[in-house]
């Protein structure tokens, strides 16, 4: 095994974007390629963390090594089934898949017929799998994203908080060079105290270098 500054850690890392189904042609999702994600994992591997990446939809493919190891996933509750079921024998914990926040009410289970000039889908709320896991943190490291296009600060922090993050990486989706599909982001780490970290614009492998050791620097001094 390498080692590194994550060495002898179990790291979980989520990338891509949920899909939703409406029937089984058709769906809800959004613009996340999952390239945050899998720098991320890849990152994680090269400090010595032993990494789980769970992907939903994405538009890269995952990273080809086979010390990763990699479940795949589709909608927002298969997710949070599999994050869950690996929760306990998890050190920290990162979130950078877009999650759907609804899904439609109904899964048609044959291809839905065109009819009415005006169609209406119901939509329900999906379980939050960070917010659920920060109800049960033990000693585990939560890191998630926010995703904003404005006030990303302020939405980051209100994050972080109810979610009962350890860290929270604000990117405003809005700028040139950040957020989805990119291979660049910009991004302000916060924790509860504040700024952490203002990154200028730099490669997503950069970015997960930055995090992960960040994370690191902050578990070490956790007694387990
Ligand atoms: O994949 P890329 O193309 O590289 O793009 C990267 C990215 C923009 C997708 C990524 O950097 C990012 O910001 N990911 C989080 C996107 C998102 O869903 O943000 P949010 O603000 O809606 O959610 C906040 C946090 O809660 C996220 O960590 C999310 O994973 C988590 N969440 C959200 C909803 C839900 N039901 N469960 C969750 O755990």
């Amino acid at each position: 095994r390498a080692k590194g500054p994550l060495s002898g850690k179990k790291v979980m890392v989520t990338a891509g974007g949920t899909v939703e189904r409406i029937d089984p042609v058709r769906y809800i999702s959004n613009d996340s390629s999952g390239k945050m994600g899998f720098a991320i994992a890849r990152a994680a591997r090269a400090m010595g963390a032993e990494v789980t990446l769970i992907a939903a939809r994405t538009d890269e493919a995952p990273p080809q090594d086979p010390e990763i190891t990699l479940v795949r996933v589709e909608s927002a509750q298969s997710m949070l089934d599999e994050v869950v079921s690996r929760w306990n024998s998890c050190d920290i914990l990162i979130k950078a898949a877009a999650v759907a926040d609804y899904r439609p009410k109904h899964s048609a289970d044959a291809k839905i017929k065109k009819s009415g000039d005006t169609m209406t889908l119901e939509l329900v709320k999906t379980t939050d799998i960070l917010e659920s896991l920060g109800k049960v943190k033990d000693n585990q490291f939560l890191i998630g994203f926010a995703a904003e296009t404005g006030n990303a600060e302020y939405y980051a922090k209100d994050k972080l908080v109810r979610k009962n993050l350890d860290l929270i990486v604000a990117n405003d989706v809005s700028r040139e060079g950040a957020g989805f599909g990119t291979d660049t982001n910009i991004v302000s780490i916060y924790d509860a105290d504040g700024l952490v970290l203002d990154l200028p614009i730099s490669s997503k492998d950069e970015v997960a270098r930055r995090l992960l050791t960040l994370a690191a620097e902050r578990i070490s001094g956790v007694t387990r």
